[in-house]
């Protein structure tokens, strides 16, 4: 049985004081309105937000990641933040892939490979994010690329992690207001967890796959009825409390 997840990632958005206030309040939303915990709720604040966020949601069975970790355990890496200590602050989860590290920071597949092992290694379950740019999907390259992005992370495993989320996010989706169709997303998921079993066997049915991209209140339930869909990582939308708890209590379609 897979549980479904939604993850929010606020990226570089809210202050700390803004992002306390929101964990504060969800955390009320969800006791109001009798939230049973089925689907499990996720929130990547900013770093400086993330311990105090996970102060007030944690005892509420809401989980806190981190949006980005390096690797390595300690040492002379300024400005770098660990799995360890990401884990000791309260994460659980950690986002690793996501396009815009890919392209602002020049994250390669081998880098983010590097990032999911150094993630288990710390104890934390990576979000790993893959997706096409809108050039590859045209040149009918969408299942190669999300693949190659998979491949990278499940050859530099040593064993089959069920743990591992990972995230189709199609790069021409994100914060722009066009989702993929619900059916091609559910594709792409199948697509992923083929390959999932046939590196990691029956195990790998256990993984996670969710859907990423200008997902809101209002598509959400689309993406979530899809029999490969787990669930959703969700940018924008997110960032507004009542948003986030209308896509935690969603019918499923
Ligand atoms: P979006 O972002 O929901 O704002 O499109 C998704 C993401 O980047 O993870």
């Amino acid at each position: 049985m897979r549980r479904p997840i939604l993850v929010a990632n606020w990226k570089m958005h809210k202050s700390v004081g803004a992002s306390l206030a929101y964990g504060r309040e969800l955390v009320r939303l969800l006791e109001d309105h009798g939230f049973d915990n089925t689907r499990e709720l996720v929130l990547c604040p900013t770093l400086p937000a993330l311990w105090g966020v996970g102060q007030r949601v944690l005892s509420a069975g809401v989980e806190v990641g981190a949006q980005n970790l390096d690797t390595g355990r300690e040492g002379a890496v300024t400005g770098g933040v660990s799995a360890y200590l990401l884990a000791e602050a309260g994460a659980t989860y950690v986002i690793v892939g996501h396009s815009e590290r890919r392209m602002l920071f020049g994250e390669t597949d081998e880098k983010v490979a590097a990032k999911a092992v150094a993630a288990f290694e710390g104890h934390l379950r990576p979000i790993l994010c893959v997706g096409e740019s809108s050039a590859e999907r045209d040149a009918g390259r969408t299942d190669a690329t999300v693949l190659r992005q998979l491949d990278a992370v499940l050859k530099a495993l040593s064993r089959p992690e069920i743990s591992l989320v990972v995230a189709y996010e199609p790069l021409w989706a994100i914060g722009t207001g066009r989702v993929a169709k619900p059916a091609e997303a559910n594709r792409v998921a199948a697509v992923l967890r083929r390959h999932l079993v046939e590196v990691w066997g029956e195990e790998g049915r256990e993984v996670r796959v969710l859907y990423g991209g200008s997902v809101n209140p209002e598509n959400i339930a689309q993406f979530w009825g899809q029999q490969e869909i787990d669930g959703a990582l969700v940018g924008g939308a997110s960032l507004d409390v009542r948003g986030m708890v209308a896509m935690a209590e969603v019918p499923i379609e």
